[in-house]
């Protein structure tokens, strides 16, 4: 209930401004962002691969109106995919970018969006490394899937998000896994109404687990995304039931988030990859990881009265 409340108290101004001007909230920001700029993005991403980690690099922003600022995202993308591949970072995927189709111009029109992913995915395959579309809010959840389809074509390696809380994810997990695509499945961290989502906690999560299995059972690469102690456990009883390999799906957890399990699952020999966000524009990244976790909602709270 909390969590629905923050994240459609989010759209306010006045919160949005509360929230920036907390002496707090920098902290907090720091602890889930790499930083500002690329170089912040590409330095964690050494930090995190002399760890034996992989990565998946997000530059922050999301709705865009304009496009020109769309074009601009995607040129960031283009430029740290370069960064990273100077370095020796992408090398066999080791380093890829997730994008949200949002940022560089989805609801400008479908064709600003699948232009602009398809350069990030050029200089993606330049690299020697991949791109995978953030799953949004609905709306945006069926033209994501039909750009994804349709440039998949082109770049085959193309990965989608799946979120667990969605009515119809399981239906797409099995289209997704049937074409043997890259799937990353997550719970889902926006706020949906009943008609289209699970809203309850053991709904999502028993969902979860069903999107899991036809993953793991299926032809594709599962990119199991999840902080979720029972459901890294299942996976594992998965992988050993389906007689997967342990370079054929990967987990994934989010930058600043449970990063001793991170380190204990890839020391096992599992592929374990860490999802990096950067850049400036971290406001709704932020509200969405406060939403999800009570005790920093506490916190944040806490930090409002102390404004007010
Ligand atoms: P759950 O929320 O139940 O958390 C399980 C445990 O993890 C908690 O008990 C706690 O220990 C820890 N934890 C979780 N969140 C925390 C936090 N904010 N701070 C501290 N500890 C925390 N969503 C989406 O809608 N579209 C997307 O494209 C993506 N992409 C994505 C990529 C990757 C790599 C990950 C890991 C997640 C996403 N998500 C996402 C977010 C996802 O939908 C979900 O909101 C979060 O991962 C939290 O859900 P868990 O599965 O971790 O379970």
């Amino acid at each position: 209930m909390l969590r629905r409340l923050l994240l459609a108290a989010s759209a306010s101004p006045r919160l949005h401004q509360l929230i920036m001007a907390a002496p707090q909230t920098r902290a907090i920001v720091d602890s889930y962002v790499a930083g500002d700029t690329a170089d912040d993005a590409v330095r964690v991403t050494r930090a995190l691969r002399a760890a034996g980690l992989l990565v998946t690099l997000d530059y922050l922003g999301e709705d865009t109106k304009d496009p020109a600022q769309a074009t601009a995202v995607t040129d960031e993308y283009v430029q740290l995919l370069g960064k990273l591949a100077a370095e020796g970072l992408t090398q066999g995927g080791a380093a890829e970018v997730s994008v949200k189709p949002t940022a560089v111009g989805l609801f400008l029109g479908a064709t600003i969006a699948a232009d602009n992913i398809a350069r990030i995915c050029t200089a993606a395959a330049q690299a020697g490394t991949t791109v995978t579309l953030d799953a949004e809010e609905n709306e945006a959840i069926e033209p994501t899937l039909r750009i994804a389809a349709q440039l998949r074509a082109d770049f085959g390696d193309l990965g989608n998000v799946v979120q667990a809380c969605l009515r119809r994810s399981e239906a797409d997990c099995r289209t997704l896994a049937a074409r043997g695509v890259r799937v990353r499945l997550c719970k889902g961290a926006y706020s949906e109404p009943e008609s289209v989502a699970f809203t309850a906690r053991r709904d999502v999560d028993r969902s979860y687990a069903r999107c899991l299995r036809v993953l793991m059972n299926g032809p594709g690469y599962p990119m199991v995304a999840t902080h979720d102690p029972r459901l890294i456990e299942i996976t594992g009883s998965l992988a050993l039931l389906t007689g997967r390999a342990p370079d054929s799906f990967e987990y994934q957890m989010l930058y600043g988030i449970r990063p001793a399990e991170q380190r204990r699952l890839a020391n096992t020999g599992a592929q374990m990859r860490v999802y990096v966000p950067y850049g400036g524009d971290w406001y709704a990244y932020l509200v969405r990881r406060l939403a999800e976790r009570p005790g920093n909602l506490a916190f944040f709270l806490r930090s409002l009265r102390s404004k007010t």
